[in-house]
């Protein structure tokens, strides 16, 4: 892990009109690192996703990535410096092929590297099995493979990924996390948003809790799954 970090969120906060969202929160995340967001419902990961993506506005506070600040650029510019997004509720485009869908994930390139589609269909064979299929009749697994591949495609070096096990099957959700490692020692940070605790730590370097719009608390996957207060709270385990 180096000093520097890959990217870094200080004293954050983002209002939906006048209800505080994210209330100041701060974190980082190291090159090479799955670092992952934890949180019950409405507690303000996605907010914190969309405003990473600058599909939302922060009130106060800064996102930086490699140095560069993100706050007050426009949402199409976050793909290019390299950061890429999977979204909750995955979002893929029905009425498209699979393969239709992955080479939009490509429209901030000059041109479609076919290496990186080859890449997404080893990552996930299924995908090319079915890439002339309407992505609008894939299963709510496979259509997490295509958001996942889609947003490859614009080869990310941080990846955004907002509840990849929503909705799926468990047997899947560990094909889907199996292959999240991949892609991590592939070279690629990511910033995993989950409600599934357990799998999320057995799979990430590092966590953060957030509760209502603040972080509850910290630390590496270990510590925070042997956290009384985390395995209570997410785990299901009573003490
Ligand atoms: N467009 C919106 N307008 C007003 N309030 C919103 C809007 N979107 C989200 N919120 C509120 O902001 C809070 C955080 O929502 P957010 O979607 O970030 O939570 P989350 O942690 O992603 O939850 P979940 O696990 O259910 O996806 C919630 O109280 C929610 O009601
Ligand atoms: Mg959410």
């Amino acid at each position: 892990m180096s000093n520097q970090p890959l990217f870094e969120i200080k004293d954050l906060e983002v209002s939906y009109g006048s209800i505080a969202a994210i209330k100041g929160i701060s974190m980082e995340v190291h090159k090479g690192e799955i670092v992952t967001i934890l949180g019950a419902n409405g507690a303000g990961k996605t907010t914190c996703m969309r405003t990473i993506s600058q599909l939302l506005k922060a009130k106060s506070g800064s996102i930086r990535f490699k140095n560069a600040e993100l706050t007050g650029l426009p949402a199409h510019k976050i793909v290019g410096l390299g950061i890429s997004h999977s979204p909750e509720g995955r979002r893929v485009f029905g009425i498209l092929t699979v393969e239709e869908n992955l080479l939009l994930g490509a429209y901030s390139c000059k041109s479609v590297d076919r290496k990186v589609l080859e890449w997404v269909y080893d990552l996930f064979p299924r995908l090319k099995e079915r890439r002339k299929q309407l992505s609008g009749t894939l299963s709510g697994g496979e259509q997490q493979m295509l958001a996942i591949g889609r947003a490859l495609m614009s080869k990310p070096e941080m990846l955004l990924l907002d509840e990849p096990s929503l909705g799926i099957a468990p047997i899947l959700v560990k094909a889907i996390f199996k292959q999240i490692r991949a892609i991590a020692d592939n070279g690629v940070t990511v910033l995993l948003v989950e409600q599934n605790a357990k799998a999320a730590l057995k799979l990430a370097d590092r966590g953060y809790v957030l509760e209502v719009g603040k972080i509850a608390t910290s630390g590496t996957s270990e510590e925070l799954l042997s956290s009384e207060k985390v395995q209570e709270a997410y785990l299901g385990k009573k003490h």
